[in-house]
């Protein structure tokens, strides 16, 4: 019976250690996993640190080209929205015990300098260059938006609920100010600009 007993319980240890190893093996690779995701994702928010720095200096620049008053209102109020935005991800990177630091994004660098080529093409204070202006600062926008969207989703996955709700947040902004851009060209520039 004791023999039995013994036998029996030798191919179900041996089976629990293997079980085990595999639980233990599959946690390792999942912590693996987890370490270059929150890698990839600290690697994202300098990316997009520098975006935002780099827009903050092209905004005062698109403030002074603009013809309409109230595009020039709109870019005045992103302004500050964005220093806002640098803010909110120097509170991501507090949160994260990781220091606040910048990649050079070339993306927005090469939509940047799309718009600085528009002022430069167009005639100073007409509609068609605001037109232009408006087409500029949609791309920057939309490249804010999938960033932000991206990244606050890819904090919940990692379980940072505070800097998702950061990043959240400045998404609806970012959504806010494309909305506007919009309303701004169909109620009033798209048209001027097609009678200049
Ligand atoms: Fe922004
Ligand atoms: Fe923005």
């Amino acid at each position: 019976m004791a023999k039995t007993s013994s036998t029996s319980t030798g191919p179900v240890k041996k089976t629990i250690a293997k079980t085990a190893a595999a639980i233990g093996n599959a946690a390792i690779e999942k912590d693996h996993n987890e370490g270059k995701l929150m890698e990839f994702f600290c690697d994202q928010l300098k990316d997009i640190y520098w975006a935002e720095n780099h827009i903050k200096i092209a905004l005062p620049k698109m403030i002074k080209a603009a013809a309409s008053p109230v595009l020039q209102a709109a870019f005045q109020d992103h302004l500050k929205a964005t220093a806002g935005h640098i803010s909110r991800l120097e509170q991501a990177f507090e949160l994260l015990g990781k220091p606040v630091r910048g990649k050079k994004c070339e993306a927005i660098e090469g939509i940047v300098l799309e718009g600085e080529s528009i002022i430069a093409e167009t005639e100073p204070g007409t509609a068609v260059r605001d037109t232009g202006l408006i087409l500029a600062a949609q791309k920057v926008e939309h490249y804010e938006i999938a960033t932000y969207g991206g990244l606050a989703q890819l904090a919940t996955n990692l379980g940072l609920t505070d800097v998702a709700q950061l990043l959240t947040t400045t998404l609806a902004e970012e959504k806010e100010t494309d909305a506007l851009l919009t309303e701004i060209a169909e109620n009033s520039i798209n048209c001027e600009a097609a009678s200049e």
